[in-house]
């Protein structure tokens, strides 16, 4: 954990008390936040001046839409006194404030304006960065049961994401999911908690009865060695056409029969309108030709359903298949579970190129019968389930949640389901994890399951409604095509995972290949590549907030102007090539004298690294990786505006520019300024689940 003695000298150095002002019930931490230290004495100063409680006051102080505003804000009302006017009391604030770190405040209306002092803040910042450096902005103590006891438990979170179907193609659902539970799991291991990255595969079924057929059909083992997802993926295309193929004779003679149907059915009589008389009775007609039609057709559908039941269909196949697998068949169950370890070693070779790793495939075949008839008990013993057609349901608008309707919990023939083995796993993963919060990552077009499950659970009592207490599901919108189409194996437009991501390394490779000179001095150039292509799929990804969609458009993600990944790595990589020229020592870097940065780029950019530990704060209330990226490019536009800028005191050009730099003080202390930025940029990217590349 960090230490604050080094800080503390700065501060006596400025003629402070080295013991920074602490409130109760005011969580500060300046161990990782400098501005925290801000906020410690604006609390003192605010609080002698007024006699408001220092939580109040913490409350209150804000940070300012832009720097020129002030770096933070105290909107008077909100400390709610009584008796003087706001504007008066912001006045009197500013006028008894008196605090070495920050310039005498200004009163601007009802606000009262921080601005800090330039060059402590300077010194004070880099030093935060450059000594935590990839710790800076982090904060562990977050995830502690209490923040302020730095020996209490660490909280445990489980994170359910990506959860792909074995065979079914690896859709953009599953790719957001991936890279949403990918950043929500750095997110909680950066706030210090304990976290555990669950995959929970679609994995069971009568469709891997289907597929078993399919492999006995289609299948070779070479081709499931060497592909897995792709060589089942086409087998259970396959045996699905070959399915809907038997089912062919019975489509027209079912759609003729509806028809016919639809005639005979009496009209439905026309509601007269307000005020006015009713309308004539609609006339029905119904011939006897026709109702001979009707029976004729109804003949001939019994007689092609005799045929298709004499040679035994692959949906009945699989459906016998499949019960022996949940009767444990060992020859039912080999070829299963070859599939499924197979896949599991191709998804996580595909994953290590996102930095993701799981520590759990779980899945649904993992479900325990024995789990899921306890949970039928209790929903029957409860009244909470009731029988409907032989078959078991909830009907959910007689317990409270009438927009959630009626849902089947076991099928006819007595086998689970999707939402039963929902309801069952969440109870196990309770006993297993004792985790203090559990997050499904599951696309919007799933909203309803999941609220029907939760709403089940809760329903059921102790222990289930315990664990859904702590559960929260994430959604998030579509993915579409760059014309904002949907897009679809069948289309043609997503073949799986790694072809999506092997397609936008090619791209993103030839890109990199119009610059030839640059090109030449990257070592691994197809790497490379490949790392730029993924953060330009991520950055995408993040652009938005995660309820919103977006389309998938290789042209724009890969870009390099603009707001793009690549775009990020550049900047990083432009720091990384400047500090290769300079060879400044890290000693060098801490020593600089930072009053020698003057011009206001370089002067803006230090407060905008101050506020880091705060964004990260902010993300962690969020959870929106968004709020990262937009700090990031904002950061990183005012880093490279400092590349060219002018000095008002200074009439050099470019005073900015390490390589032009007057002395090697100034050099040091500018290549300590972009240190830091780079800093925090690669910790950004990072907790993005970026890889910062150092060329490219
Ligand atoms: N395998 C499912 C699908 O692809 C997603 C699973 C989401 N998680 C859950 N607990 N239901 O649609």
């Amino acid at each position: 954990p960090p230490d604050l003695d080094s800080v503390t000298v700065q501060l006596s150095a400025l003629g402070l008390a080295t013991t920074i002002p602490a409130f109760d019930g005011v969580q500060l931490y300046p161990e990782y936040n400098p501005v925290d230290i801000y906020r410690a004495y604006i609390i003192d100063e605010v609080r002698k001046a007024t006699g408001v409680e220092p939580a109040i006051i913490n409350g209150a102080i804000a940070w300012t839409q832009d720097l020129k505003h002030g770096d933070l804000v105290l909107p008077v009302p909100a400390l709610r006194l009584k008796g003087k006017k706001p504007d008066e009391m912001a006045k009197e604030i500013a006028e008894k404030f008196e605090c070495p770190l920050i310039q005498k405040p200004t009163a601007d209306k009802t606000f009262v304006r921080f601005f800090f002092e330039p060059t402590p803040y300077a010194k004070l910042v880099l030093k935060y960065v450059l000594r935590q450096s990839s710790h800076y902005g982090f904060n562990a103590k977050l995830g502690l049961e209490d923040p302020s006891d730095a020996k209490s438990r660490k909280k445990k979170v489980v994170v359910e994401y990506s959860s792909p179907n074995i065979a079914k193609e690896f859709h953009t659902g599953h790719l957001r999911s991936t890279i949403i539970g990918g950043f929500l799991i750095k997110l909680y291991a950066a706030a210090g908690w304990d976290t555990l990255s669950m995959n929970y595969l679609g994995d069971w079924g009568k469709q891997y009865g289907v597929l078993s057929q399919g492999f006995d059909k289609y299948g070779s083992p070479e081709e499931l060695e060497r592909d897995p997802i792709k060589h089942l993926n086409e087998v259970y295309v396959k045996i699905n056409q070959d399915n809907a193929e038997e089912q062919k004779p019975l489509k027209p003679l079912n759609e003729k029969k509806e028809e016919l149907e639809k005639l005979k059915a009496p009209p439905k009589p026309i509601k007269a309108k307000k005020g006015q008389p009713p309308p004539p009775p609609v006339e029905h007609k119904w011939t006897d030709e026709q109702e001979s039609e009707l029976q004729a057709v109804i003949a001939e559908i019994e007689k092609t359903q005799e045929q298709l039941v004499a040679i035994p269909s692959i949906d009945e196949k699989a459906r016998q298949f499949f019960k022996r697998m949940v009767d444990g068949d060992p020859e039912a169950l080999k070829y299963w579970q070859r599939f499924r370890d197979l896949s599991i070693e191709a998804y996580k070779h595909m994953y290590s190129r996102l930095n993701i790793a799981f520590d759990e495939y779980s899945g649904e075949s993992q479900v325990l019968p024995k789990d899921m008839d306890l949970a039928a008990d209790v929903l029957e013993k409860k009244g909470i389930s009731e029988e409907s057609k032989g078959a078991v349901i909830v009907d959910l608008s007689k317990h409270g949640a009438p927009t959630l309707g009626k849902t089947l919990v076991k099928k006819r023939d007595g086998t689970s389901l999707y939402l039963t083995r929902d309801i069952a796993a969440n109870y196990e993963r309770f006993e297993k994890h004792h985790f203090d919060k559990m997050i499904y990552v599951i696309a919007s077009q799933q909203d309803v399951h999941v609220a029907q499950f939760f709403k089940i659970l809760e329903l059921m009592g102790a222990p289930y409604s315990e664990a859904v207490a702590k559960c929260e599901h994430i959604t998030f919108g579509m993915v579409k095509d760059p014309k904002g189409q949907t897009m679809s194996t069948r289309k043609g437009t997503v073949v799986s995972l790694a072809d999506s991501l092997d397609a936008a390394k090619d791209f993103m490779h030839d890109v990199m290949k119009k610059n030839t000179e640059k090109y030449e001095q990257v070592e691994k150039p197809e790497e490379t590549a490949d790392t730029l292509a993924i953060s330009a799929i991520m950055v995408q990804d993040y652009s938005g907030k995660r309820i919103n969609g977006y389309n998938f458009d290789m042209d724009k993600m890969t870009s390099f102007e603009g707001d793009t990944g690549p775009y990020l790595q550049y900047s990083h990589a432009r720091v990384c090539s400047m500090e290769r020229k300079a060879g400044l020592s890290r000693e060098t870097l801490l020593a600089a004298d930072m009053s020698l940065i003057t011009a206001k780029e370089g002067i803006e950019l230090v407060r905008t690294l101050a506020q880091w530990p705060d964004v990260f704060l902010n993300t962690y209330k969020t959870r929106e990786p968004v709020t990262v990226l937009t700090y990031l490019f904002k950061m990183t536009h005012l880093l490279s505006s400092c590349y060219d800028a002018k000095d008002t005191n200074n009439k050099n050009a470019k005073t900015m520019s390490v390589m032009y730099a007057e002395t090697p003080e100034k050099k040091a202390a500018l290549m300590a300024l972009y240190d830091s930025a780079r800093q925090v940029l690669n910790n950004g990217m990072k907790l993005l689940g970026l890889t910062p590349v150092e060329r490219m």
